[in-house]
């Protein structure tokens, strides 16, 4: 464990120089430190917790709370009442009812390097007396970065769930909960009382996906996947939270009426039985060696997760012995957070460069001084867009404080996984003399078309259209992605130096290249890196995709707002292309029945539905999409036999617990009925089955007049009773 650590002033930016060893501070300045830490740990507390929205990293805030435990033990007799060592997280804002927790929700004692995993494991065999030679188990595990939440089951029905709050008092977030999937609302085998806990937290890909969506709103931009988590589940209308993609892995209890198991791994088994998700990496570890060894490889798998985590977790195995261990004042002895190194930095912004996407966003790319985050090399990252420099939201909101990028800045870039990294932060106190304002330009950079923000946008785009190189190539670039045309041996980079040469402009032009290049003057095989097995290769992949489902066709044109999901969705409601680009026409408009059944899909929203029929109604776009189809044979969606189906065309919402069957096999079955099976009520909404412990969904359906049967019901109705 270090001696000495880094603690940042009340600027973030103070020297090393500035700090004082623990061991040479006198009485007077452990006071005023102490004073100080307290201040500032119970500030970054409330940002972080109650707003979420933290002002500090999590690296910073770890060295400010080890430098005041080795303050405090140095000079026990100036622990403050409100030392920030006997708290944990901050008091529960005022919007949710409170909940007091049966059993305190703790937090865990940090560990930072291996030695700290040794006197872990040292101290606990004092503590229990047992021999360096006695055999020991622990489990370890991914500490997940989310927020935690408890969630009490009573006679195996969920009843409440909180969030930790301070750990004694929490907030009543129930209504939310029950709008996350890996929750379920009925467990059985279970104690009549039981309080599973356990993080909820949100997937890279999920995120990445939200802020999109916040963006093209006009919403709050999140900085990273826990504060996304935090800010959705705390949200007083429980239809926003539905509307985000949360999960929950379960690592541990409260209240119980009878023991889950004898072992911490045998409980957690226990909880995946009863239909918890619980994480796959969780292994059992005899001794330090095996634990640190496991570290390494949960630390190298966690780029891949595709969810973030900060650490890893280690408990002991037997639950009498961690009866016996106990808990310090907010910590139990049995357990400890070894975190991994902070995927934080700070370095310097060199310049900003405009990127231009495929529907024409300029988005600015931060160009920085290389720096390494997490292990990782980093030397571009995201600035959102032109409000976020600014320091502002897209509805004027501060955010960073309302502290603005300048060029020449130091910033702080936070990278996690394989999201893409961001500037997270400036420092204003370091700011160079020479630093500038960024001017935002309002021309396009790559093709010196206007760029507009039309009114709610957050952000500016070309209007050069298809004579845009940049939104040329992004769109092939789309266009021949996996989700899309997938072409073997053709991805982004040969895509952009064909664009680049002339040889490809637009996606029908992939399809006449072996007419053009595959004899004659020029030809493929003749062409740096290509010979003449890869460019027949290349000629037959493009062949063996003329043949395409209509999904993937309509996904491939890039069409903004229409993503896979919708683009799939469509394909199955028109089934055929020609009937979908006659239906388009007829909604030319955006009036009349053809409008109304586009409107009427499951998944389709009014923005979605503008986007698309405009894309076919303007003359060139449609004509590149009529010469692209040409090449083409779109593959009709099969219909399942649906006839004499009572659910055909009927869109059900299944919710609760379902008894004689998975939700999988009713979502399957329903399918093959020709029902559509959606994942929240709406208006759009025609049956919800409702399954024992119901909640949310099937409050709504009422509220809707949606109608509701039971299992049995829906089983009778398709009949399979
Ligand atoms: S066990 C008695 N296991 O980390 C303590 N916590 O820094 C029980 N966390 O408050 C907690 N992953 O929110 C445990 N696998 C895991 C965890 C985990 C994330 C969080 C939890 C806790 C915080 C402590």
């Amino acid at each position: 464990m270090q001696g000495v650590v880094i603690c940042p002033g009340s600027g973030s930016g103070d020297d090393l120089d500035d700090i004082i060893a623990v061991d040479t501070l006198s009485e007077d300045q452990a006071r005023d430190e102490l004073a100080r830490l307290a201040a500032l740990l119970g500030d970054a507390n409330r940002a972080y917790h109650s707003k979420d929205a933290p002002e500090i990293s999590d690296a910073d805030y770890d060295a400010m709370k080890q430098r005041n435990a080795a303050i405090e033990a140095r000079f026990p007799a100036l622990k403050r009442d409100d030392s920030p060592s006997e708290q944990v997280g901050a008091t529960p804002s005022d919007g949710f009812a409170k909940v007091t927790h049966a059993v305190r929700m703790l937090s865990l004692g940090n560990a930072f390097d291996d030695e700290d995993i040794t006197e872990f494991d040292t101290r606990i065999r004092k503590y229990l007396g047992l021999e360096a030679a006695a055999p020991l188990t622990y489990t370890a595990e991914p500490k997940i970065d989310g927020l935690s939440l408890s969630l009490r089951y009573e006679q195996g029905i969920l009843v409440q769930a909180a969030t930790r709050g301070d750990g004694s008092v929490g907030e009543n977030v129930t209504a939310n909960a029950r709008t996350i999937d890996d929750i379920p609302e009925r467990i059985s085998e279970a104690p009549e009382v039981l309080e599973v806990r356990g993080e909820v937290y949100m997937s890279h890909a999920d995120f990445e996906d939200l802020n999109a969506r916040q963006g093209e709103r006009g919403g709050k931009i999140f900085a990273n996947p826990r504060n996304a988590a935090a800010g959705s589940l705390r949200q007083l209308d429980s239809t926003i939270t539905r509307d985000r993609p949360l999960r929950f892995f379960a690592y541990a209890w409260g209240d119980l009426s009878a023991p889950l198991a004898d072992t911490q791994k045998g409980a957690i088994d226990r909880l995946a039985k009863m239909g918890f998700s619980t994480n796959q990496l969780t292994a059992l570890c005899d001794g330090p060696n095996e634990m640190l060894a496991h570290y390494r490889e949960i630390e190298q798998k966690r780029a891949t997760l595709g969810y973030d985590i900060d650490g890893v977790v280690y408990k002991v195995n037997d639950l009498a012995l961690q009866g016996r261990l106990g808990f310090r004042s907010t910590t139990p002895r049995w357990a400890i957070a070894h975190k991994f190194p902070a995927e934080l930095a700070w370095t310097r912004l060199e310049a900003i460069d405009i990127q231009v996407g495929r529907t024409g966003a300029l988005s600015p790319v931060a160009r920085l001084t290389p720096v390494t985050v997490g292990g990782v090399v980093v030397s571009n990252a995201t600035l959102h867009n032109e409000d976020y420099i600014k320091g502002l939201d897209s509805k004027g909101n501060q955010i960073r404080g309302g502290k603005e990028i300048y060029v020449g800045d130091w910033v702080q870039v936070y990278r996690a996984g394989d999201v893409i990294p961001k500037v997270a932060d400036v420092d204003l106190a370091k700011r160079p003399d020479g630093a500038t304002p960024y001017e935002y330009p309002t021309i396009c950079p790559e093709c010196g078309s206007e760029a507009i923000r039309e009114e709610g946008d957050a952000v500016r785009r070309c209007t050069g259209g298809l004579i845009c190189p940049a939104q040329a190539v992004e769109k092939l670039k789309h266009f021949v992605s996996r989700a899309a045309f997938d072409i073997e041996g053709l991805g982004a980079k040969q895509v952009e130096q064909f664009y680049r040469d002339g040889w490809i402009a637009e996606p029908a032009d992939i399809f006449t290249l072996r007419d053009r290049y595959g004899s004659g003057m020029q030809q493929l095989k003749n062409r740096e890196g290509w010979g003449e097995k890869s460019a027949t290769n290349l000629f037959e992949a493009i062949d063996e995709k003329r043949n395409i489902p209509f999904g993937r066709l309509l996904f491939a044109l890039g069409i903004r707002h229409v993503g896979e999901a919708a683009s799939n969705m469509i394909a199955r409601v028109y089934g055929a292309w020609d009937e979908f680009t006659g239906a388009m026409d007829g909604a030319a408009d955006f009036d009349g029945a053809e409008w109304e059944r586009l409107l009427g899909i499951d998944g389709v929203g009014e923005v979605m539905a503008r986007s698309l029929v405009t894309a076919f109604a303007q003359e060139h776009e449609r004509a590149g999409i009529d010469r692209l189809t040409a090449h083409l044979n779109v593959e009709e969606v099969e219909q399942p036999d649906t006839e004499g189906s009572p659910v055909a065309g009927k869109t059900v919402v299944f919710t609760g617990s379902l008894e004689k069957m998975t939700r999988a096999e009713a979502k399957a079955r329903a399918e093959a009925l020709g029902a559509k099976v959606s994942g929240s009520v709406s208006a759009k909404t025609d049956l919800v089955v409702a399954g024992p412990g119901a909640g949310s969904k099937a409050k709504k359906a009422a509220d809707l007049g949606v109608e509701t049967i039971d299992e049995d019901g829906w089983l009778a109705l398709i009949g399979d009773a």
